[in-house]
């Protein structure tokens, strides 16, 4: 492993907003904040928005200064990416941000139900040989409902044209799900909102190799 990694590791152990329990203690303990994000931790009533697959962490810390009535929390399982947007929400002293380390599959374990808002899938895996390992997938819909509000938006931004397609033409229709904004090309689109006016370390990549950028919104009934 390399020496940046280790050491990003060592000062994840410092951040009070990041948060990392393993699979093992999750199976004899409820983890101290699950229905309590907002009075124990945030200590507002505000809304929570949860980033999946978060990496660094750009949406989570760019919608947070832009919105600071709401809290925001990304979640992501590679340490060393969360690193990043750990170290600029304490440097920023950043009050409605926070991080968990964790696989997306046990996010039940954190959350209760209602307790999230709105949900943004920023540049997953596509995961085009295991749809069932793909956020979109309705296993893992259903993982959200069961700790989201009703009609929770849901943001889909990704360069796989397979998985925007899978998500709005099947997934979809087969959940009854209402599509609030599609494009399969956002930059030529005249959607105009933080969908464009952030841009994570992914979608910067997949922009330089000339890649077409999908973002589909809908609501979790
Ligand atoms: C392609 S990267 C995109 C990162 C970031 N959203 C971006 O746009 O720069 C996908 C991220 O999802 C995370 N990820 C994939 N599957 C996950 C899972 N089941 N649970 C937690 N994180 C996951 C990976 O660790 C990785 O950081």
């Amino acid at each position: 492993m390399g020496k940046n990694k280790l050491e990003r590791f060592e000062e994840n152990l410092t951040f009070p907003n990041l948060f990392q329990v393993s699979y093992e203690f999750l199976q004899q303990n409820t983890f101290h904040l699950r229905g309590k994000w907002n009075t124990d931790f945030f200590k507002n009533d505000n809304p929570i928005v949860l980033e999946l697959g978060c990496g660094k962490g750009e949406y989570t810390v760019n919608l947070a200064k832009k919105y600071p009535n709401k809290n925001f929390i990304g979640i992501d399982i590679k340490g060393a990416r969360l690193w990043r947007g750990c170290k600029t929400s304490n440097e920023d002293k950043m009050t409605n941000v926070a991080f968990l380390r964790t696989r997306i599959q046990l996010i039940e374990q954190f959350f209760a139900q209602n307790e999230v808002s709105e949900i943004w899938i920023t540049f997953p895996d596509p995961q085009l040989k295991k749809p069932n390992k793909r956020l979109t997938c309705e296993r893992f819909l259903s993982y959200y409902k069961n700790i989201a509000k009703t009609n929770t938006v849901i943001h889909l931004k990704t360069d796989s044209y397979e998985l925007y397609d899978y998500t709005l033409n099947e997934v979809i229709p087969q959940g009854n799900y209402k599509v609030l904004f599609n494009t399969d090309d956002l930059y030529s689109s005249d959607f105009q909102d933080d969908v464009k006016s952030v841009r994570t370390f992914y979608e910067q990549m997949f922009l330089n190799e000339g890649k077409k950028i999908t973002y589909l919104q809908f609501l979790l009934n």
